[in-house]
């Protein structure tokens, strides 16, 4: 199994690391367009292998897409993250055209390739995928929920004073300060309703801090984070790799499902060896549905401007 990571940034060196870690691929590549960048992270990764007892190779090369040919998968983190201050919408400008020519290099040399996206805005990057290539929707996933998920899911946990693993809960909607949805109304401690525990008040704080997660690193940081995106790309990579038909929520084309229509938002998929495996249909109340829709409206918006860029 070999995986591909397009940047070798903070964010593909962090998903370069934890996938190394759980030792599940024989190799990962780490592409940059920076002279010797991805090779410097790899090799100082593969110094790391012999203290973490990882056998996966990891390999860096500069913009040589032939390295990457037959990867099972490819994570794409391409692109300008935000800084202080700044909506993951406003990359769209820069990341639009990196994006579009980072795919079709990778499906070039990787026709069966599964394509997870990560660079921002996250869910008009994958949309911009499935319209500017032609491999099926099932092998296009863009990853937010799981991150946002993750992000929810330490809130909780800091909130009831428990371990987050702990914790279940599920952050639906866009990857957006303003379209996340995290879903409370399911949100359990070991199958007990948070709402049992936690006030109305505490869930709104918890909610606002989950939506404003990034945006909140980001200014404490100067950039966007790495560790938490790292690991929820980890995890989705094993999940499909290892065919675990585990539960994320994605960022994937809906043609109908939740009422919505040619649209790439977060909704709880099950990835498998073929990517996405099913879209699960959750029964959503209505300030749900509502938050929903609201921020489906949201992604529609940044999406018209790749029309306007003349991108599809
Ligand atoms: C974040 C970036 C990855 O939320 O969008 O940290």
């Amino acid at each position: 199994m070999k995986i591909t990571i397009v940047g070798a940034g903070s964010v593909g060196a962090s998903c370069a690391e934890y996938i190394a870690i759980k030792n599940f691929v024989s190799e990962v590549v780490l592409l940059d367009i920076k002279e010797n960048y991805a090779e410097g992270k790899a090799m100082d990764l593969m110094q790391t292998a012999s203290l973490n007892n990882f056998d996966t190779k990891i390999y860096g090369c500069t913009n040589n897409y032939s390295k990457t040919a037959d990867s099972h998968v490819a994570v794409i983190t391409s692109g300008v993250p935000r800084k202080p201050g700044m909506k993951r919408e406003e990359l769209i400008e820069i990341n639009a055209g990196i994006v579009n020519n980072v795919v079709n290099n990778l499906i070039a040399h990787s026709p069966n390739v599964i394509i997870i996206i990560v660079s921002n805005p996250m869910d008009t990057m994958t949309y911009l995928t499935h319209k500017v290539t032609s491999i099926p929707s099932n092998r296009i996933i863009g990853m937010g929920g799981a991150l946002d998920s993750a992000r929810f899911k330490y809130r909780l946990s800091e909130a009831l004073c428990c371990p987050a693993s702990d914790v279940s809960g599920i952050v639906i909607g866009g990857h957006s300060d303003k379209g996340m949805v995290p879903l409370t109304s399911l949100a359990t401690r070991n199958g007990i309703s948070v709402n049992e525990y936690l006030s109305n008040e505490t869930l709104e704080n918890i909610t606002h801090q989950t939506k404003v997660g990034g945006a909140t690193l980001t200014s404490m940081l100067g950039t966007s984070a790495w560790y938490a995106p790292g690991a929820a790309v980890s995890a989705l990579v094993q999940s499909i790799v290892c065919d675990q038909h585990k539960m994320f929520p994605c960022s994937v084309m809906l043609n109908g499902e939740y009422d919505l229509h040619d649209l790439t938002i977060g909704v709880p998929v099950i990835l498998g060896k073929n990517g996405v495996e099913k879209i699960v249909e959750l029964n959503l109340n209505s300030d749900e549905k509502e938050s929903l829709m609201k921020s489906a409206e949201g992604v529609k918006k940044t999406n018209s401007i790749l029309v306007e860029m003349g991108l599809i």
